[in-house]
């Protein structure tokens, strides 16, 4: 059985955690097939946003315990089962996370290495790694910090509690909650709007919202203004303003 199911619906696609039988526990394995579905989507024009989702009960329930339980640091270090989830935070197209379940430890990481996360009322969030003895190791110390202050990361991370949709919702870690049967619908439509802009304008946008996170301000109002200006050597630039003042849609193709 596949541990990743993918589903094209262009202009988008919605790459789905398929290990129910371990509520998504995130393995090496299912890891190394996520990210091949990613990058593979990521690369292919038709596809303009990507929604990442598990199932109605569990988005992922973290990385799998039973498979590191045993390993020294040494064994760890060396088999870095981390390096591979990187690559989902590199991907450059729009990512929407939707959740429904359970999104803990890697799970609760995986999602905030999405771009947006949407919410079903019975999601539930937590850093539970200080229970099992460790500290999230997927991102959660910075992208949690960075999403919900120091503060409530510090409870989350702390604590080990499990927090409601509502909760993620009111601490900024989401950015919307819905009726359990419409998370991925709203997702898709998310994403169908999203993928009506143009790509090159969608992917500057990304970088340059992502290099808030790890440079100065200075900085990264640098970047913001090469990124802006580079723009203008594109069609798609040329369509958007001309449609503007055509008083109709644009029609972006990526070039
Ligand atoms: N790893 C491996 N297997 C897992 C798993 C995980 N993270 N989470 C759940 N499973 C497995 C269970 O072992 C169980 O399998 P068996 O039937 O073979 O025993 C199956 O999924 C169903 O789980 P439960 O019977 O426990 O289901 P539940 O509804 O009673 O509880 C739960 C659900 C609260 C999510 C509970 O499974 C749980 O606490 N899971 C672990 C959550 C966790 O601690 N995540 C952090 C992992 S460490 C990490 O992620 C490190 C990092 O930063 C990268």
């Amino acid at each position: 059985m596949p541990l990743i199911l993918v589903h094209r619906e262009e202009p988008i696609a919605v790459v789905q955690l398929n290990r129910p039988e371990a509520l998504n526990a995130l393995s090496p394995a299912l890891m190394q097939e996520l990210v091949a579905a990613l990058e593979s989507l990521d690369g292919d024009p038709k596809i303009r946003a990507i929604v990442l989702t598990g199932s109605e009960k569990s988005f992922a329930a973290g990385a799998d315990i039973k498979e590191m339980a045993s390993l020294t640091a040494a064994e760890i270090k060396k088999e870095n089962p981390l390096a591979v989830w990187d690559r989902v935070a590199a991907v450059k197209k729009p990512l929407i996370a939707a959740v429904s379940g359970f999104a803990l430890g890697g799970g609760c990481e995986l999602s905030m290495m999405c771009d947006i996360i949407i919410a079903s009322e019975t999601a539930k969030f937590g850093q539970l790694e200080i229970n099992l003895g460790i500290i999230p190791g997927a991102g959660g110390t910075q992208r949690l910090t960075h999403a919900i202050g120091k503060s409530k990361a510090m409870e989350w991370i702390l604590s080990g509690n499990i927090y409601s949709a509502e909760e993620a919702l009111k601490a900024g870690l989401v950015s919307k909650v819905t009726p359990a049967a419409e998370y991925l619908n709203e997702a898709k439509k998310l994403a169908l709007k999203i993928a009506e802009k143009s790509p090159i304008a969608l992917a500057a946008a990304k970088k340059a919202i992502l290099a808030s996170l790890d440079s100065p301000l200075t900085e990264g109002l640098q970047r913001e203004r090469e990124l802006f200006y580079q723009l203008f050597d594109t069609e798609d630039q040329k369509e958007g303003m001309q449609a503007f003042m055509e008083k109709r849609k644009p029609c972006f193709k990526g070039s």
